[in-house]
């Protein structure tokens, strides 16, 4: 049997924990290496400091073959290095490359030959940016390989596992064979590519998946418009072989750490070399729109929304995660507060307490909508299936439910006495919601 490599992983964020943690389940030996000492600590003392379902389980099951450390000198021995450091954007959108620079640069002078493997993302043209450094420091014989990752997160592990395909980016052939076996227990296609072409297919993935969101949300705002019902749409359109039924479900936009910073970094990429991406200009200022509608809708039942209690049912990007980076829960909190509503909000695991003033964090569902005028369901946690209920009615002040996930049965919440307003659904009548003393007159549209 081949020996496998012994791996080195920069980077105990996200991206680095899953790789790590999924090639150790493998059965490669890895050491994981972070600058923050106190996540190296956590992680040797078997915490996991994010939520990720099945991490903390692999983390554990394969702690002899898994090292943290805070040194370099323990990771550059590797033969295999992937860099899995943030990429985050500038002020000016571009992406912020200074943790791979770090990495880059820290590289001491080795004499054995070792593979330097790019799991962040990065812009088009990154590797043969470090391929001319490496060569320029005498370090030819260290190869370069883009290994764009493709997991979401909340089933990054699964993806991990059961990837649709590996892409592996190479100027040279041998290591790009080198890449590709490390896969080989996976039994996935490989797509082998040149990099910077590797490199593109993670950007246009991305962007694509966006453009698939804008899309059905732009439909899911004409069918609004017109009495057409987006679930219907959607799954009619979806059956189509051509187009596919993923990633067309409506509601209050993407968020998260990938899709708004990797969209914005394309279309400056794109700019900077001086073409005009109108298509995602247009897919990301849909985006930024979607989110604000909430507030339209509340409105239209509600009037002035000065001073009425709104819960916020869910709160971090998507499901199964604590991550809020770029959650439209956090536009939608800031917009309701300049509105001047009481904003009451709830979530099973993210905690926007740093984040968000102003806002009370409450510990149950029901305690988020007592009292509330209307309860926004953000993130579709399983436990909001239930939020049509008698209790929840009877907790509320005016029993209006706005579904900005779709999640519910429009019907049944209906017949359970609730005003319920989706994301390109029939539209609830205006006077089924019942009076109250504080209910103001209806804004104009
Ligand atoms: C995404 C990509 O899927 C992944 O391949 C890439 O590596 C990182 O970015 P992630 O951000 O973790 O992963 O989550 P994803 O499940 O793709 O969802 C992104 C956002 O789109 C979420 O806010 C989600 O709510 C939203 N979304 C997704 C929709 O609004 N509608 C959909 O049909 C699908």
């Amino acid at each position: 049997m081949k020996e496998k490599p012994a791996i080195g992983v920069f980077g105990a964020g996200w991206v680095g924990l899953v790789t790590g943690a999924c090639f150790a389940e493998l059965g490669y030996d890895v050491v994981v290496r972070d600058v923050i000492p106190e996540r190296i600590e956590q992680l040797r003392d078997g915490r996991v400091p994010l939520h990720e379902p099945g991490l903390g389980e692999l983390l554990e099951q394969n702690r002899e073959r898994l090292a943290f450390t805070t040194e370099l000198d323990e990771i550059v021995s590797r033969p295999i290095l992937f860099v899995c450091v943030g990429t985050p954007p500038t002020y000016s959108g571009d992406a912020d490359l200074s943790a791979v620079w770090t990495v880059v640069d820290q590289l001491p002078a080795l004499q054995e030959r070792a593979i330097l493997v790019m799991k962040s993302t990065v812009p088009v043209g990154t590797g043969e940016k470090v391929r001319a450094a490496l060569d320029a420091r005498g370090l030819a014989h260290v190869g370069y390989v883009s290994n764009p990752e493709f997991l979401a997160e909340g089933s990054a592990v699964r993806d991990f596992m059961n990837p649709d395909r590996v892409v592996v980016g190479a100027f040279a052939e041998a290591d790009s064979e080198v890449v590709a076996g490390l896969y080989e227990p996976l039994e996935a296609s490989v797509v082998r590519a040149d990099v910077a072409s590797a490199e593109m297919i993670k950007l246009a993935a991305n962007a694509f998946l966006m453009t698939r969101i804008s899309f059905i949300n732009e439909i899911a705002n004409v069918c609004e418009a017109t009495g057409a019902d987006v679930e219907q749409v959607a799954k009619g359109v979806g059956l189509d072989h051509r187009l596919g039924p993923h990633f067309l479900r409506a509601g209050i936009g993407w968020g998260g750490s990938c899709f708004p910073k990797d969209g914005v970094a394309l279309k400056q990429l794109a700019s900077n070399s001086g073409y005009h991406f109108q298509l995602l200009s247009a897919v990301i200022e849909v985006n930024d729109l979607q989110k604000r509608r909430v507030i339209g809708k509340l409105e239209k039942h509600l009037g002035k929304l000065r001073g009425k209690k709104v819960a916020l049912l869910g709160l971090a990007f998507k499901p199964n995660t604590d991550d809020l980076r770029e959650a439209p829960s956090l536009v939608l909190a800031s917009r309701l507060l300049a509105e001047g509503a009481e904003v009451r909000a709830w979530d099973p695991v993210a905690d926007a307490s740093r984040l968000l003033q102003g806002v009370t964090f409450c510990g149950s569902v029901l305690d988020a909508v007592s009292g509330a005028d209307a309860a926004v369901i953000v993130t579709e946690w399983d436990e909001l299936q239930g939020l049509a209920s008698e209790e929840v009615r009877g907790a509320m002040r005016n029993a209006l439910i706005v579904d900005g996930r779709n999640l519910l049965d429009p019907e049944h919440a209906r017949a359970a006495g609730f005003v319920y307003e989706g994301i390109g659904r029939a539209a609830s009548p205006l006077e089924a919601l019942p009076e109250t003393e504080e209910r103001e007159p209806q804004l104009e549209a």
